[in-house]
């Protein structure tokens, strides 16, 4: 695979992928959205993927927004393309069936911020600061921002960030709930690539379909969504996996999962 401006690193039983424009804050340009998109596509078909981590090079950025450059030229008719091809980018991630975790290591703006969003987990180092600053430029949100942040932080916290467009260091976005975790910038990518292996050593039918029911509940009525779970706790139930987790626990045994 020939990326131009990610790397993409596959080890073991995850993927790691580093956001690489350094001399651009990681700004999200059209390439790098067509290196993201061949990126999630190849995780897709690859069943041995079993996790993502998504972060930026360097110590300074996770990615500054949408490449301001390429944007400047936009009219009503190409803004729109523009938003389109992003938004499709991001739900393509949003719809992968394994955890997908950013560590976000610095500024994570606009479309930075809407990237992260668009995975499950967020972590911070220390030095992150993150917001949708759209406004400054007299646009809005394109890439999820105003669907996604109410979702995570609810919608008058959501309202206040994007209406004013100012940024929330990594505690604030600790406290409002925008990341799960921060740690020091020398620790973020090993305390995530940690927390990967704990979800990997379970049973990966069930971190995936417990994904799918998160995920699929928000387009669901509460009762729809109790009926999605059980229709795929019944399908977990029917899985080699379950009997060698239930089998194990019985025996006193670490179980060995094998996808099946
Ligand atoms: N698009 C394109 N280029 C960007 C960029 C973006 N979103 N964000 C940063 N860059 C570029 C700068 O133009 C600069 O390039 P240059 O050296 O060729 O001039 C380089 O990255 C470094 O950025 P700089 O602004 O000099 O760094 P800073 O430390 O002074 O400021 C930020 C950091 C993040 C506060 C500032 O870069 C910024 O506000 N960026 C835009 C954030 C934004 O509005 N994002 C939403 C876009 S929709």
């Amino acid at each position: 695979m020939d990326f131009q401006t990610i790397i993409y690193e596959k080890k073991e039983n995850y993927v790691l992928i580093t956001l690489n424009r350094p001399d651009k804050l990681n700004a999200l340009n059209n390439q790098m959205f067509s290196d993201l998109d061949l990126a999630f596509r190849t995780i897709e078909e690859d069943r041995d993927v079993q996790a993502l981590i998504l972060t930026g090079i360097g110590e300074k950025a996770f990615a500054a927004g949408a490449d301001i450059k390429e944007l400047h030229d936009c009219d009503d008719r190409s803004g729109k393309l523009f938003s389109e091809y992003g938004s499709y980018v991001m739900k393509r991630l949003s719809e992968l069936r394994i955890p997908t975790i950013a560590a976000v290591n610095g500024f994570a703006l606009g479309g930075g911020c809407e990237l992260t969003m668009a995975c499950h987990i967020r972590f911070a180092s220390e030095n992150a600061k993150m917001g949708q600053p759209e406004v400054n430029l007299g646009i809005i949100p394109g890439y999820g921002g105003t669907q996604r942040l109410p979702a995570i932080v609810g919608k008058a916290k959501a309202m206040e960030l994007i209406l004013t467009g100012n940024m929330v260091d990594a505690k604030e976005a600790l406290r409002i709930g925008l990341v799960n975790a921060v740690y020091q910038q020398s620790d973020l990518l090993q305390k995530t690539e940690d927390f990967v292996k704990v979800i990997l050593s379970k049973g990966p039918l069930a971190v995936s379909a417990a994904i799918d029911c998160i995920e699929t509940s928000e387009r669901l009525s509460p009762s729809d969504g109790l009926a999605y779970e059980s229709r795929m706790f019944g399908k977990t139930c029917g899985t080699e996996d379950f009997k060698e987790g239930t089998q194990a626990f019985l025996e006193k045994r670490k179980a060995e999962f094998k996808a099946k």
